[in-house]
């Protein structure tokens, strides 16, 4: 098997044309690996495109909740997940298990979840959302209705504030990687570079959400990057996303902003920077792994997808 870069790369469009396979990619992920996508996107866009490829199967440059919502949606085409231990901290803090005896302390209550969950959780929801869409969702519940958000408490906490609605019982999860922003080191980055606007992940701890001119997900960020009248950007999200900001905007200077000391120095997300050329190709070569999910479980899960994307 070819091992240099530009090997690589040849050698996965040559395996995409001959399985007649499409790759998808989110913008966490590494730049080599988002150049080799047909499809880059946030966790919303790529579950809306996985629908509608016209490919027999699709490869999941991601992690494994988004190659399940992929399969959740496509059940005849074959999913691939090129290394299915690249998890995610936010989908595990929430265990099915543990989520059902939860959903049972509140009966009557609407459940809306996060993509980032397994489809075991998926299957237990009534609407998913992403962090695109979540106040949408969750403005589209009547008011006097009872919710359940899960699992980010800090995407809860932040739409709970935006909507002002105080029946919203939250799931106690959190993500690793956007928990692990130094407030106080992004204050002292924006006085060295005072026209910087901060941006931010809504999964971002409450004080570094109310210090961000503009609060969105990856797509809406970038969107508002293009938009703003300023050159320069804090980026307080996974710092995978950069590369797109600057083949979009060459002309302006994004700065990630710094981690808290507890980190190993850096806010990659571990778990995206687990899919590489080399176990892409590796997974068209074989054809596995692939995600299977029971047909009974997929279908409860498909529901609350679906909802999801006709509220757009
Ligand atoms: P987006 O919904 O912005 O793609 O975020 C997905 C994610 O995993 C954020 O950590
Ligand atoms: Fe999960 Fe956080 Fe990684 Fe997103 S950045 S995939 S929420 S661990």
């Amino acid at each position: 098997m070819a091992d240099n870069p530009t090997d690589l790369a040849e050698r996965i469009a040559e395996l995409k044309r001959e399985r007649r396979a499409v790759i998808l990619a989110h913008y966490y992920t590494t730049p080599d690996v988002q150049a080799a996508a047909d499809f880059l996107g946030d966790s919303l866009a790529l579950s809306v495109k996985a629908q509608t490829v016209d490919a027999d199967v699709i490869l999941f440059a991601g992690v494994h909740f988004m190659a399940e919502t992929a399969k959740v949606l496509c059940p005849d085409k074959r999913v691939l997940i090129p290394c299915p231990e690249a998890g995610c901290s936010l989908a595990e803090s929430c265990p099915a298990a543990e989520f059902a005896a939860f959903k049972a302390r509140y009966p009557g209550h609407t459940v809306v979840s996060y993509v980032n969950t397994t489809v075991g959780v998926k299957a237990l929801t009534d609407i998913c959302c992403t962090s695109s869409n979540a106040l949408r969702v969750v403005e589209s519940i009547p008011r006097e209705q009872p919710v359940i958000f899960a699992p980010d408490r800090n995407l809860g906490a932040y739409i709970r504030k935006l909507t002002g609605r105080d029946n919203m019982v939250l799931w106690d999860g959190a993500c690793h990687v956007h928990e692990e922003f130094s407030l106080e080191k992004i204050l002292a980055l924006r006085r060295e570079h005072p026209a910087a606007r901060i941006v931010a992940h809504p999964e971002c701890k409450a004080p570094v959400v109310a210090a961000a001119d503009f609060v969105g997900s990856t797509a809406a960020i970038l969107d508002y990057c293009g938009s703003a009248g300023a050159d320069e950007f804090i980026v307080v999200t996974e710092p995978g996303i950069l590369a797109e900001m600057k083949r979009r905007y060459p002309r302006k200077r994004f700065i990630p902003a710094p981690p808290t000391d507890s980190t190993c120095g850096c806010n990659d997300c571990r778990y995206m920077k687990m899919v590489t050329l080399a176990n892409i190709a590796e997974c068209l070569e074989k054809m596995a792994p692939e995600v299977v999910i029971d047909e009974p479980t997929r279908r409860l899960a498909e529901r609350s997808i679906l909802n999801m994307i006709r509220i757009k």
